[in-house]
């Protein structure tokens, strides 16, 4: 009888710290995985399929003046017109708060800082 008590108590402690090892219901997803998700299309490896002297490398970055998670961020918020487009369009899609969370945005500009470099 004892045995059963301290197996099963056992198996509730094995469950609650799975619990907190694999996080919250849902799940939260990493700077890699959201960027997997949303950026990696037209940025594959940190490149830019559509403009490729706007890669994602730190060389590039730095030329436009893009040095900190929040400047990347401000790049996703609004990726401005190009006046040297026909269409006056950069072609970079628009990610506002409802597409991506000011956390996520954040995640994602610090993975790729941290990762192109
Ligand atoms: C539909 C294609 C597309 C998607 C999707 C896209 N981008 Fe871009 N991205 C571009 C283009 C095109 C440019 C160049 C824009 C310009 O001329 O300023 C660019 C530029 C950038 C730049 C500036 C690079 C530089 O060297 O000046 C950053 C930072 C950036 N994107 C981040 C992201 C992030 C983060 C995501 C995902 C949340 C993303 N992009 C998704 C097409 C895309």
């Amino acid at each position: 009888m004892q045995k059963l008590v301290l197996t099963g108590m056992l198996a509730a402690l094995l469950f609650l710290s799975a619990c907190v090892l694999y996080g919250k219901p849902g799940g939260e997803k990493s700077g890699k995985d959201l960027f997997a998700q949303n950026c990696s299309g037209c940025h594959p490896d940190g490149g830019n399929i559509l403009n490729p002297r706007k890669t994602l490398h730190g060389k590039d970055l730095e030329a436009n003046n893009i040095k900190t998670p929040r400047d990347i961020v401000k790049k996703m918020r609004n990726p401005g017109p190009d006046p040297t487009h026909p269409q006056d369009w950069a072609g970079m899609r628009m990610f506002d708060e409802k597409a991506i969370s000011d956390d996520d945005a954040l995640k994602i500009a610090n993975y790729i800082l941290e990762t192109f470099k």
